[in-house]
């Protein structure tokens, strides 16, 4: 994609963003930049490759689930391209997330297998398959808007009727034109009896919040979009809710998860020079160097996407502090400094601004991330809190100053998780440059 006029980056001798915190996308791009997670990634292939239950993910926000999911799809795609042996797997068009609504999430999961197959049709001939009969239905579905008054046709000449173009943007325009039986009898004719399918990752399970919630939603369509022949799904999620929402019902059709940790430092590290090697030009000067990142990738405890967000910020501080001031990019070394600093007045701001935390909730905060960041409101007493109320009062404390935030728990929707935020991190991370007052009345 050709830079805007109002990038920063050709500036720095960049042509797009290295600290762009977007997911990893299903091509080569992706392919290139995804770093340390080989193994995993051949693992999911081989589980995405095998007939039978689902695939799942699971991992922290941020930690790089999706990336991998689509890079793993596409390297199948790529491995099959490169020995074709009638075999092919494609990454679907668009990665789907779960509504309480079954029938438009239906209607959403046909459409893009529509489109994937669409998008990917000649690769069948290029494994040496058949190749799908699509071009009717791309007309139909991409050109619909155009169509509003043309008749119906029929098309795959399976017997569908694809009634009106306007029929293409409404679910019940789908079901009344035969969409759902003429996708799966084309899934079923493209593949003809082959190995091979569509890759769709099923993303963020925890958007439903509880568990019973994911798993009323999973068992809603189980008959409806899990059956489809040829589609290998792949479900993911944070917070623990993709093995917790594996009722006995639906452990035959998803595996137990393979959960991600975060990429070591090392990793993280390699991942910000494969990103500065390649968008960066012989003349490039990373605002935040592989040091830089090694030390905000701490600093924010191995939260990727936000390690990430925040390199942007600061590149774009530095470079109007430094470039349109027509000072010029500073070393790295200098740059380096330049980060430290900047972090560290970001975590003094938000010291200051938690002014009135009690000393009891400081010791609270530092005990909280102590224990990894995240604690249930019914874990009071492991806090060494008197009566439950009082560890409510200093999360709603530290969460008015952004240190906390408090969640649905997934088990019980009636109780919350609390956790410490990117800021709270960069706070703990400096603090013994703070004096958080002593905590004289604790353990009442
Ligand atoms: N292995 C990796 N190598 C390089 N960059 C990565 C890797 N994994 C993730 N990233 C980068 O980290 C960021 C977050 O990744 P991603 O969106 O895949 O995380 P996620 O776990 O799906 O997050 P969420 O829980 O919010 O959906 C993206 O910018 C992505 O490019
Ligand atoms: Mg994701």
């Amino acid at each position: 994609m050709p830079q805007s006029l109002f990038s920063i980056w050709p500036d720095f001798g960049f042509s797009a963003n290295p600290y762009n915190q977007e997911t990893l996308t299903a091509d080569a791009v992706g392919d290139e930049l995804l770093v340390g997670r080989d193994s995993e990634s051949a693992r999911l292939q081989r589980l995405i490759g095998t007939d039978g239950s689902f695939p799942t993910v699971e991992g922290s926000i941020g930690v790089g689930k999706s990336s991998l999911l689509e890079v793993s799809a596409y390297r199948m795609r790529k491995a099959c391209l490169n020995s074709p042996s009638g075999e092919l797997y494609v990454p679907a068009v668009s990665r789907l997330q779960p509504g309480t609504d079954a029938e438009s999430f239906e209607f959403d999961a046909l459409r893009v297998i529509a489109q994937t197959l669409i998008r990917y049709a000649d690769d069948f001939e290029q494994v040496g398959m058949f190749r799908p009969k699509v071009d009717e239905l791309d007309r139909w579905l991409n050109a619909s808007m155009f169509r509003h008054h043309e008749g119906g046709g029929q098309v795959l000449g399976v017997g569908a009727n694809w009634g009106s173009g306007e029929d293409a943007n409404t679910s019940e325009g789908y079901s009344r034109s035969g969409f759902p039986t003429a996708i799966r009898q084309l899934l079923e004719e493209s593949f003809d009896g082959q190995r091979g399918g569509i890759v769709i990752i099923l993303d963020n399970l925890e958007l439903l919040e509880t568990v019973g919630a994911a798993r009323r939603s999973l068992d809603l369509l189980r008959d409806t979009v899990f059956n489809l022949p040829h589609v290998r799904w792949v479900l993911s999620g944070s917070r623990g809710i993709v093995s917790r929402a594996r009722s006995e019902r639906l452990s035959g059709v998803f595996q137990a998860p393979l959960v991600l940790r975060p990429l070591d430092d090392r990793q993280a590290v390699a991942a910000i020079q494969k990103r500065i090697e390649s968008f960066g030009g012989p003349s490039a000067a990373a605002p935040v160097t592989p040091r830089g990142f090694a030390y905000l990738y701490q600093a924010l405890n191995s939260n990727l996407r936000e390690s990430l967000a925040t390199a942007q910020q600061f590149a774009q501080w530095l470079h109007e502090e430094f470039v349109v001031s027509g000072r010029g990019v500073p070393s790295p070394e200098d740059c380096d400094a330049y980060l430290e600093s900047w972090l560290l007045e970001r975590a003094e701001s938000a010291f200051a601004d938690a002014g009135r935390v009690q000393a009891r909730n400081w010791q609270f905060f530092e005990e909280l991330c102590r224990a990894d960041g995240r604690a249930g409101s019914s874990d009071w007493e492991r806090f060494g809190f008197g009566v439950q109320q009082q560890m409510v009062g200093a999360v709603t404390q530290l969460s008015e100053v952004n240190l906390v935030s408090r969640e649905t728990d997934p088990d019980d929707g009636t109780k919350t998780v609390n956790s410490v935020t990117p800021l709270g991190w960069l706070v703990y991370f400096f603090r013994s440059r703070f004096r958080f007052p002593a905590a004289r009345e604790a353990r009442s």
